[in-house]
């Protein structure tokens, strides 16, 4: 029999993505943010147990990383409270719980690319509620899995490869940050792994792991590392040919840019240092994904194949789809 899944922030960069995905795995109930606010336990445990699902995805977050600085009360509440809760909630019903979690649990000194098994120590607000959360759902017992990604973008949404394409309508040089690296992981292909990986522990072939004995965290990124300026670089191409090639057939450029042309001649790389952000992140925040590929046999592709995918003329962007 297939799953009553419940989806938590199908609004949101990687929810939309999985709202779409996830209806090959089971009946999927989807409340937005004004009918599940993660920040309101009655609503966590109505609807919890209205719906009854046997796995619950929990794609909602507070992700405005500056934000939680000085709002750390509502992104404790939405990235730790919450996610308690739905654990909570999920361990009394029997269902299990995916939960998605950030490369800012680490706090960058490491040179080599992260492991699931190495020390979290966020450097900012973000950081740290999103371990709160993972540190509940771990110490409730429900069973779950954890998938710590990174640097999440897509074609709709707050991110940053729209900031650029904006910023690129406005200014003719962008100073850009050079010194963190991490893997930019594009929501759909994020998705795809997160589903594909579910769809294998309900086939329960042999080959393939339960659900319990998958329990636990796991890296799910791109492949591949950059920095944020080789990043903006690399849309700026891929922008620059798609709009020589047909623009036509990309409505999501059209909307990011408003339809204007990209006047940016150079982009210059700085240090954290000259950015001057009140926040601090990371300098490097690569995940291993070994442990991913090892145990369930997926693997993301590389960040640039990722983004070529957003400008190739076949993507279809999964919020401008029926919901
Ligand atoms: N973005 C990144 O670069 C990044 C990097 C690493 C890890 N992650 C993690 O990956 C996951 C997905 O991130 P994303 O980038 O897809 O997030 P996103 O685009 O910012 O979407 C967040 C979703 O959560 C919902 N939400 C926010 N506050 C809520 C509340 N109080 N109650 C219920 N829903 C609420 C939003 O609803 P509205 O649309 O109504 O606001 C939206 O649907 C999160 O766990 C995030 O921490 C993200």
């Amino acid at each position: 029999m297939k799953p009553t899944i419940l989806l938590t922030g199908k609004t949101g960069q990687l929810g939309s993505e999985l709202n779409r995905l996830l209806p090959n795995l089971g009946k999927v109930v989807a409340p937005d943010r004004n009918e599940l606010d993660l920040r309101e336990p009655e609503k966590i445990r109505q609807i919890m147990r209205n719906a009854k699902p046997q796995l619950v995805v929990n794609a909602a977050a507070y992700t405005a990383v500056d934000a939680a600085e000085t709002d750390q009360a509502n992104a404790l509440a939405v990235n730790a409270e919450g996610p308690r809760l739905l654990a909570l909630e999920a361990k009394e019903i029997g269902a299990m719980l995916v939960h998605f979690s950030t490369d800012y649990v680490f706090d960058g000194s490491k040179k080599a690319p992260y492991l699931e098994t190495d020390s979290a120590n966020p450097l900012n607000a973000y950081g740290r509620t999103k371990l709160a959360g993972e540190q509940a759902i771990r110490e409730l017992g429900v069973t779950h899995l954890i998938f710590r990604t990174s640097w999440i973008y897509a074609t709709h949404g707050r991110n940053f490869l729209r900031t650029i394409l904006r910023l690129a309508t406005e200014r003719e040089e962008l100073r850009i940050v050079d010194d963190q690296f991490g893997a930019p992981t594009c929501a759909l292909d994020l998705a795809e792994a997160a589903t594909s990986v579910l769809a294998s522990i309900f086939a329960g072939t042999k080959s393939q792991q339960t659900f319990a004995e998958a329990n636990g965290t796991y890296h799910m990124t791109a492949a591949g590392r950059t920095t944020w300026y080789e990043f903006a670089k690399a849309i700026l191409e891929a922008a620059l040919e798609a709009a020589r090639r047909a623009p036509q057939d990309l409505p999501w450029l059209a909307s990011a840019t408003n339809a204007r042309s990209l006047i940016t001649r150079r982009v210059l790389p700085i240090s954290t240092e000259e950015f001057r952000s009140p926040t601090r992140r990371p300098a490097n925040s690569v995940l291993s994904n070994e442990r991913l590929s090892q145990d369930f046999g997926v693997t993301l592709p590389d960040w640039r194949n990722q983004l070529q995918r957003c400008f190739s003329p076949k993507y279809v962007p999964a919020n401008s789809l029926p919901s």
